[in-house]
């Protein structure tokens, strides 16, 4: 019987997002409990080549379910891309004697924990991104924050845009995806979504705000996601065409930061704790995820390609409501 106390590490990767520390927090904890000994890798993989470690206890993440930001920092970290980086991280795993990782991020520190499980180290992946650009997973941990934070900035900006009857073109973020966009834009109330999803027509957005403004529309919010991108020439046209005063903003990083809210914190603390059984029992290169409601977990190469459906029912519902 192998009596050797298995010891795990865990990181947290590229953007942060909030509720990663819950997420660190569950893994820490069911471990601990679970008679593990747990390691803290700082900045994501720069921790592992350059041996920035922590001991973790029980204690070592009390009073961080509530804060954003991840307290083992996050990075990325551009050698652990080349096969050579991934040994060294692998040298400091066996020097340290870690035998597997559970690491918390997005597609790309995907890419890393496949890499480090291939070199002999098994690793348990856990979405955690703003942009829930993850196709194995209806959920990425920060979505939900993000998107309230968005939501309450927007609703912010339309006080202004009320009172001086104008309208106010807001940009999000989400990469490459347009998740963010179209549910803060539906929660907001946005006259148009753009998304990069969808192929933008500004003919189009200008026709339905001057729709909108014969049936006694005053003031428009219109949602613009990062991966459409020049909110600052949109609303040039928009001002130009309609003839309404229109403003541009950017929310930028306001949407990674703040306190998590339940939804983030509770995903968190389920995938966490789910990607400490997995590894347990000996099994890595997965990627823990949401479906509905259930945890699921996929091969991360598997993961990889899968490919995430735009909710165009959601968009038409957006469209139509928003006159
Ligand atoms: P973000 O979307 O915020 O950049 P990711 O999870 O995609 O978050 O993080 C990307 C980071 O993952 C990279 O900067 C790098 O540190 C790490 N990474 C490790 N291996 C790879 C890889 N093979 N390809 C891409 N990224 C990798
Ligand atoms: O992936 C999270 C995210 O905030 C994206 O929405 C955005 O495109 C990017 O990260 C911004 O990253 P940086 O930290 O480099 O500003």
């Amino acid at each position: 019987m192998d009596t050797k106390q298995k010891t795990i590490g865990v990181l947290t990767s590229g953007g942060d997002a909030p509720g990663m520390n819950a997420a660190v927090r569950a893994v820490v904890r069911s471990a601990v409990k679970k008679g593990m000994r747990v390691i803290g890798i700082q900045r994501g993989y720069n921790g592992l080549i350059h041996g920035e470690m922590i001991e973790m206890n029980m204690r070592s993440v009390s009073d961080i379910i509530h804060r954003g930001g991840t307290v083992l920092y996050t990075a990325r970290c551009v050698e652990f891309k080349e096969w050579e980086g991934v040994l060294r991280a692998k040298k400091t795993c066996d020097e340290v004697g870690v035998d597997g990782i559970v690491v918390v991020g997005g597609d790309g520190s995907f890419r890393g924990a496949a890499d480090l499980s291939k070199a002999g180290v098994p690793c348990v992946g856990i979405p955690g991104t703003i942009d829930n650009d993850i196709a194995c997973t209806d959920y990425t941990i920060g979505y939900d924050t993000a998107m309230n934070t968005a939501m309450e900035m927007v609703d912010k900006i339309r006080d202004t845009a009320q009172s001086h009857d104008r309208c106010s073109v807001v940009e999000v973020m989400g990469r490459r995806a347009g998740y963010i966009a179209l549910n803060t834009g539906i929660a907001c109330g946005a006259t148009c979504i753009l998304v990069p999803e969808l192929e933008v027509k500004m003919d189009e957005v200008i026709s339905k705000i001057k729709a909108a403004q014969k049936l006694g529309k005053q003031n428009f919010i219109v949602l613009v996601a990062e991966g459409i991108g020049g909110s600052a020439e949109i609303a040039k046209q928009i001002e130009a065409a309609t003839g309404i005063e229109t403003r541009a903003t950017v929310l930028g990083h306001v949407q990674r930061g703040g306190n998590p809210t339940v939804r983030d914190r509770v995903a968190a603390s389920r995938l966490g704790y789910y990607a400490v059984e997995l590894l347990e029992k000996g099994i890595g290169n997965r990627v823990v995820g949401m479906q509905n409601g259930d945890i699921v977990d996929f091969d991360i190469q598997e993961a990889l390609h899968m490919k995430k459906e735009f909710p165009l029912d959601l968009y038409k519902i957006a469209n139509e409501i928003s006159f």
